[in-house]
């Protein structure tokens, strides 16, 4: 066994980098602004990865990492294969949570509402922007499907290479969806576990405002 793992217990991090009130501010998507902007002045790494997370049909959660690409209409962007175990729970079930966590400023983020799949257009452009070698991967890739021979991918690669040149369309099954969040929670951790937490709620096309406890 590791000596870090069976040191955990001995790990006792104290925040004290900021504090949150819930005056400072009335738009969630301007705080998140400002959060996203501290977060890569403070040198934080992959500051646009986050964790979202669906549940499956027989309720069982389940999270991975992707990127917010884009806000669009104040909805949370990100790019996957819409025939991949997330793509597949979110087309029964579109509720879905994404995860924000940004150390160097002792921050989380926690967003949670229900995702749609943006416009073809929107997702065509993105797709477009992309290097060659990624919109090969979109088509090459059964995302989540089991890969019994890694040559498998390998080989349609090449084919698809072949198949379109330069000039690859997007696949249907690889697309964006938004995240239009109902429930958006900043969290900035306190000395002594005191966390601030301010939780914005959608009601009636304003956003409630409260604090929770730690
Ligand atoms: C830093 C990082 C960024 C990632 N970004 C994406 C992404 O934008 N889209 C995506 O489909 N997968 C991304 N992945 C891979 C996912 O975490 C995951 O393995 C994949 O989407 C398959 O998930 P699923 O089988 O639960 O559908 C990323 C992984 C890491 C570690």
């Amino acid at each position: 066994m590791s000596d870090n793992l069976e040191d955990l217990k001995n790990n006792h991090q104290d925040f004290s980098k900021g504090s949150l009130d819930s005056n400072e501010e009335k738009n969630p998507y301007v705080l998140f602004g400002r959060w996203f902007d501290e977060a890569i002045a403070s040198g934080e790494l992959e500051v646009n990865a986050c964790v979202i997370s669906t549940v499956s049909v027989d309720l069982q959660p389940s999270a991975r990492i992707v990127y917010l690409k884009e806000m669009v209409d104040n909805s949370f962007v990100f790019y996957t294969n819409y025939s991949s175990q997330k793509g597949k729970e979110i087309a029964i079930n579109p509720k879905a949570s994404m995860l924000f966590f940004w150390p160097k400023n002792e921050r989380q983020v926690r967003i949670e509402g229900e995702v749609v799949k943006l416009p073809e257009a929107i997702s065509d452009a993105y797709f477009e922007s992309r290097p060659l070698q990624s919109k090969l991967g979109a088509w090459a890739s059964h995302q989540s499907d089991e890969l019994v021979d890694s040559s498998e991918i390998h080989n349609r690669m090449a084919y698809y290479s072949d198949k379109f040149g330069d000039v690859v369309p997007r696949p249907a099954h690889w697309g964006g969806y938004a995240l239009m969040p109902q429930c958006i929670e900043f969290w900035q951790g306190r000395p002594s576990r005191l966390h601030d937490r301010i939780v914005f709620t959608s009601f009636e096309g304003t956003w409630k405002i409260h604090r929770k406890n730690p």
